[in-house]
């Protein structure tokens, strides 16, 4: 990649992402809705590769972006700046988060699909969305390795979904093609691939947040091959829209 990575939210995802893009070598320019000099322990942290901006310099800036907001949040996103660009949407619909959506509601589309109505002049690919943000950081591995993980990306664009694959390899993981937005219902909260598959059992009992949050950053992580991934996003079938966070998290 010659354009630094841009990424669009700079929390729990954003973040994992980011520090998985350095460590692999890529230039990482990263932005939030508050603003560059909020981000600074961030970059502090990533070191020279890293960099932040506002949104729009972030879109202005990469060819390839990814987009790791809330749901809620997704008009905001520069779709002027971000024109002929490759964008990754890690998006999910949690209602509880996000409010009720009425199109997902309906099933009249999916998440991405939104996205890609709001970004009409880009390419958007959904990837990303359906591994907690520390498996994904915990589970990279370099290509051929058994413990590498799949991940489903869904879009319109073969191009862009070859770019996708790229930097999913780059970053640590395979990727399988599951077919055009429409059908990326079929990784979404809910769904037997969605996050569940890259875990162990989820504890038994009730913990505290905080404990459940120490249970997730640290839980092995179990990875998914290209297969496994395979026969879970055929079997996924379409329920109610959206996801539902447990209380205790
Ligand atoms: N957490 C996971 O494990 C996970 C896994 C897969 C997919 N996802 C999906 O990825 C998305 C992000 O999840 P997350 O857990 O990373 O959320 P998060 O920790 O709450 O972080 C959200 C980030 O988005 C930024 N943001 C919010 N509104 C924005 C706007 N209008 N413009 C620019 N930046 C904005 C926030 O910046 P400010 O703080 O400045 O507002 C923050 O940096 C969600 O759709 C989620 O469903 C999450």
């Amino acid at each position: 990649m010659t354009s630094p990575l841009g990424i669009i939210g700079a929390g729990a995802i954003g973040g994992t992402l980011a520090r998985l893009a350095v460590a692999a070598g890529l230039d990482v320019i990263i932005g939030n809705s508050r603003g560059p000099e909020t981000l600074a322990d961030l970059i502090d942290e990533l070191g020279r590769h890293a960099r932040a901006a506002t949104a729009r310099e972030v879109a202005r800036e990469a060819d390839i972006i990814v987009a790791v907001i809330p749901l809620s949040a997704y008009a905001d996103l520069p779709a002027t700046e971000l024109a002929g660009k490759v964008v990754l949407d890690t998006t999910n619909y949690y209602p509880q988060r996000d409010g009720q959506i009425q199109p997902l509601d309906d099933q009249d589309s999916t998440a991405s699909e939104l996205v890609q109505e709001h970004l009409a002049d880009s390419s958007v690919v959904k990837a990303i969305n359906s591994i907690a943000f520390a498996s994904l950081g915990n589970g990279a591995r370099p290509a051929g390795s058994p413990e590498r993980s799949t991940l489903p990306i869904a879009g319109g664009d073969a191009d862009a979904k070859q770019r996708a694959t790229a930097l999913l390899d780059t970053l640590g993981c395979d990727a399988l093609d599951i077919g055009p937005l429409s059908e990326g219902g079929r990784s979404e909260p809910g769904t037997p691939a969605y996050c569940d598959p890259y875990m162990p059992a989820w504890p038994t009992e009730p913990l505290p947040t905080d404990e459940l949050l120490a249970w997730l950053l640290s839980a092995p992580v179990v990875p998914v091959s290209t297969e496994q991934l395979r026969s879970l996003i055929a079997s996924a079938e379409r329920g109610p829209a959206g996801g539902y966070f447990p209380e205790t998290l």
